[in-house]
């Protein structure tokens, strides 16, 4: 298969130009890809087509965070996509053990993340990777806008 698996560094900034539709909720904001790349704990893995000059298909996003109370840094998965027409090939699965790995290599002891219970696709996936069951929980989201 042409597709390459890797981190994004700030040097890769560019390929972030050339992302199938779809792949993130919405279109990249090219200063707020260079915050996310130049910073050492907030990490990117994209899968890239070589044969469609390195188009992003797929991603994860994921955040490094060191809590008061723990000896050890801890991974945030933000979040995972990978373009429709490349689903089911296991790029999403190689995707996350990139993510996984660099959350290892960091120090991390435990990674975590949150989806929806009835996203079946996502299930199978974590648990291909070997997350554990999904723990009861729900969303909640605070508008930290001016007139939210
Ligand atoms: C979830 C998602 C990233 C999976 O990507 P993918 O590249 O298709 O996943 P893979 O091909 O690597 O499959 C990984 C495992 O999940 C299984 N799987 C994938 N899609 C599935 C589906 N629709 N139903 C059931 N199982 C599925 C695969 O069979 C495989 O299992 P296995 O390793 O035991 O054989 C992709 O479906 C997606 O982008 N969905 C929309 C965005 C989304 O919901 N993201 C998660 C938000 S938290």
């Amino acid at each position: 298969m042409s597709i390459v698996i890797r981190r994004l560094v700030a040097a890769d900034q560019s390929l972030l130009s050339n992302v199938a539709p779809g792949v993130f909720d919405d279109p990249i904001i090219p200063a707020s890809a260079e915050k996310f790349l130049a910073d050492p704990n907030s990490v990117l893995v994209a899968a890239l087509d070589g044969k469609k000059d390195s188009l992003v298909v797929g991603f994860a996003s994921a955040m490094i965070y060191l809590h008061p109370d723990k000896s050890a840094p801890e991974m945030l998965i933000l979040e995972v996509g990978v373009d429709d027409t490349y689903r089911k090939r296991g790029i999403g699965k190689g995707i996350m053990k990139a993510v996984l790995a660099e959350g290892q290599a960091a120090g991390c002891k435990l990674a975590w993340l949150a989806t929806e219970p009835d996203n079946a696709a996502a299930l199978a996936l974590y648990k291909s990777v070997g997350g554990k069951p999904p723990e009861t929980c729900i969303h909640i989201d605070f508008d930290l806008t001016a007139d939210g």
